[in-house]
């Protein structure tokens, strides 16, 4: 396994939208548990490839303290969702930034697993913000593009400013 490096918003290939995934075989397998290893070494709850400059439609997870539940998402799509809710959202590729983001209370997904087995989920609470958090990052999105234009200009010369500083 391997440690990846997570791109930094305003990394500019935050922006790339992630193309589906063609084949669940040994290299997908090898990402996903490279994946998780970052993951769990970044101390975050989930992970889409595109913040590891992988633009393919995989998704890691864990929402447990003692890395109890991985969860893998090849290919995810939300079926349905509905209700509305709000949370205070970070993001291993904005550190030290969180805000309040608005999103659906429940979604359904159905994605592939690392064996390529087709699954159905239903989700709310904190699940389905996350769900929905990473499946952004897969269409190019990061969680500050819920955010006024002002707190997004205010959190990119804060992050510039504290990068062009660890350089
Ligand atoms: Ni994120």
């Amino acid at each position: 396994m391997a440690l990846l490096n997570i791109l930094q918003y305003p990394d500019e290939r935050l922006h790339t939208v992630a193309q589906p995934v063609a084949e669940i075989d040994d290299r997908i397998r090898t990402l996903v548990q490279d994946m998780f290893e970052t993951m769990y070494e970044a101390r975050g709850i989930g992970l889409a490839a595109t913040q590891v400059d992988v633009h393919e439609r995989v998704v890691v997870m864990d929402l447990t303290e003692d890395k109890s539940e991985p969860r893998v998402f090849i290919n995810p799509v939300i079926t349905e969702k509905d209700g509305e809710t709000t949370y205070e959202e970070g993001c291993l590729s904005v550190p030290g930034i969180y805000d309040t983001v608005t999103r659906a209370e429940r979604v359904k997904v159905e994605a592939y697993n690392e064996k390529g087995e087709k699954f159905e989920l239903e989700a709310d609470g904190l699940l389905a913000i996350c769900i929905q958090h990473e499946l952004d990052h897969l269409m190019g999105k990061v969680f500050v593009e819920h955010l006024s234009q002002l707190k997004q200009t205010r959190i990119k010369t804060k992050l510039k400013k504290r990068q062009k500083h660890n350089m």
